[in-house]
This record gives C-alpha cells, structure tokens and sequence, in this order.
C-alpha cells in the first residue's frame, strides 16, 4: 500500500521533481568528473568573480563558502547587470546560467568581454555557450534539461576543481568524495516518500503552514539558510527569511518582537554544522532562548560527515528533501514556477 508521502507525491509532483532529488547524489559525483577533467587551468587572478541568478547565482556563494577558509584569492558574486568598477582585466570572471539565457548574466559575460577579464561559462546551453563558443572563451558544458535550483552540484562544484588547478584552494579529495557520496546515498533512502517516517517529512509538517525563518552561521550554513530560502520559495512557493551569526545578533534580533506579536505565524530552523566557531555555538544557543517566545518552535537541520565538502552536500541535500515535501503538503507542484517564467517573458 502506498504510504500518504506517496500519495501526495502522485498528486502533486506532476513532473517528477523527485528524481533529481534521487539522482542528487550521482550528480555529485559526475560534477566532480566534470571538474577532475578540467585540463587548462589558467594562471592564478586577481580573483574569482561569478557571475548569475537565481539558482545559477548561489554557485558562487556556493563556492566562496568553500573555500573561505582555504582561498588564497577573494571569491565574489554578483547578481546585477553592471559588474563593480573593480573588475579588471586580472580577474577571473564565470558567468554561470544553467539556461544560458539570463539577461542579467548575458551583460555581465558581455562586460567581462570588454574589460579584458579571463573568462569560464558553466551553462547547460544556449547564448551564452554560443557566445563563448564563437568567441574561444572556455566552458565547461552541463547536462541541460533539470531545474537550475536542483542542479547545484553541477553548477558550482567544477569551480572547485578549477580553483584547486589554479593553485588557489584545496578542491574535495578522492576521500572527500567516497565519504560524501556514502552520506547522500543514506539519506536519499531515509528520506524517500516510502518511508512513511522521515525526518523531513516530519519536520516539514510543522513547517508548510508557517514563514520558516532560517539561521545559519556565516559561511556554508548561512550561504544554505539563504539556499533554503530560495528553495522554499521556489519549490514549495512560501515566503521564507534568511539570516545568518553572528550579523543577526546586532539586528534581526529586535525584530523578533514583532514575530512576538503573532509566533504561531513563524518557525525556526537552525541549520547547525560540527565545523560552528565556539562563540556561533553559544550565540545559536542563546538566540534560541531569546527567540522561543517569537516563534511556534526552533527546528534544528545537521550536516553529516567530516569533510567541509561532506557536510556541505549532506546539508544541501536535507535542505531539498525539505523544501520538497513543502511543496507537497502544500499542494504544489514542485517543478512550476509561473511567476518566474512569467515575468521573464514580459521583460
Ligand atoms: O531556479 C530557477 O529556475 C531560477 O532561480 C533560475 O536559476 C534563474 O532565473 C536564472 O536562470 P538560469 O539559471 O537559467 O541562468
């Protein structure tokens, strides 16, 4: 008999989001091929500069998490039109559309072009590949035909490799990646609409019905608290805040006494890694205490394994099971995003 998460799975996933959740962990490893396979990397820039929206342009958040502690040049990320007048021919400047047709991300590359920066597209296709194709710039080529937001692993992890050519930045090991996949397999089958128990599916039911406010701490779970968010808007189509420690503690927090006035209307989920400062550790702490009266309840997400990498992807694939089971509960599809597609085409 099918269990109720499958039910609601027939019902409402219409066009079989759930596999890329299923196929997360074979895209984790074929983006490290990806990334292994890199044979020219260029001398090492000024700095990496990524370029993209949406789901694409997470990759380098993505990314300069990663490495924030191991880089030996800035990683930044621009989500705009214009690139920042410091962008010099010096830089490194990706731009990554999994569509290759985002506007914003077409004159970003168009600038780059002009500035004389060395140049990468990460893309699944269009302009953007044909503009790089005829200008010689390289491009490391995705599988095209999934969602941007459920193809993370492809769109940043080959930067990581990239980094670790250039001799800026350790990129995951062989060992990294053995653990990492052994991790994300165990949690595609806890985790599986059959299994009527699942933590997601449990923690999402106190979630759907709610604005998930999401903490993380500067670095890879603040860049996920602001990845979920997306996510749930996105797939489950809620509304959700971001917010990261220790920034939160000199602002947000006063304005956890208008959640006070109505905290059946909010939940908190903490996304909690063994790698937290000592003081993050305490601030998660003592924040909690402070916010429990705003808010219906303090849900807590872990990272698994040992490896920064390990505990990014474990992390990143919870954090989707999640938004998913949102999306459920709440009688959407998760693949549809007519907002989006909508306001593209008035553009
Ligand atoms: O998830 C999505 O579909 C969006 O957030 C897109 O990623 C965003 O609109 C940018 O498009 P693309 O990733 O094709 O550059």
């Amino acid at each position: 008999m099918a269990t109720k998460i499958e039910k609601l799975v027939a019902d409402y996933d219409h066009q079989n989001f759930l596999r890329w959740l299923e196929e997360f962990p074979d895209q984790v490893e074929k983006a490290c091929r990806l990334g292994q396979n890199i044979n020219e990397a260029p001398a090492p820039p000024a700095g990496l500069v990524v370029g993209g929206m949406g789901g694409s342009g997470i990759s380098g958040d993505l990314v300069a998490s990663y490495c924030r502690n191991d880089a030996e040049i800035p990683v930044y990320t621009v989500r705009d039109y214009n690139l920042p007048a410091w962008v010099d021919s010096s830089f490194l400047f990706t731009a990554v559309s999994y569509s290759g047709n985002t506007e914003e991300t077409l004159s970003l590359y168009q600038q780059a072009v002009e500035r004389g920066c060395g140049l990468l597209v990460v893309s699944g296709g269009g302009q953007l590949i044909d503009r790089a194709d005829e200008a010689g710039h390289p491009v490391i080529k995705i599988p095209s035909g999934q969602p941007p937001r459920a193809s993370a692993p492809y769109l940043f992890i080959p930067l990581l490799y990239l980094l670790d050519k250039m001799g800026c930045c350790h990129g995951p090991s062989e060992n990294d990646l053995g653990e990492t996949l052994k991790h994300l397999g165990n949690i595609v089958e806890e985790l599986a609409p059959g299994k009527e128990a699942n933590f997601a599916f449990e923690l999402v039911r106190k979630v759907y019905d709610k604005i998930p406010v999401i903490y993380g701490s500067a670095g890879m779970t603040g860049t996920l608290a602001l990845r979920l968010k997306n996510q749930f808007n996105e797939n489950a189509k809620m509304i959700a805040l971001a917010n990261e420690l220790p920034e939160l503690n000199h602002n947000e927090i006063m304005g956890w006494q208008q959640m006070a006035e109505s905290p059946e209307n909010y939940i908190a989920l903490f996304l909690r890694d063994s790698g937290e400062h000592e003081r993050i550790k305490k601030r998660f702490s003592i924040s909690g205490e402070i916010l429990s009266s705003s808010v219906a309840g303090i849900e807590t997400m872990r990272s698994r394994g040992d490896s920064l990498f390990c505990r990014m992807m474990t992390l990143m694939l919870i954090s989707d099971y999640t938004s998913y089971y949102a999306a459920l509960l709440r009688h959407k599809d998760p693949s549809a995003i007519e907002n989006i597609e909508a306001l593209k085409k008035k553009l």
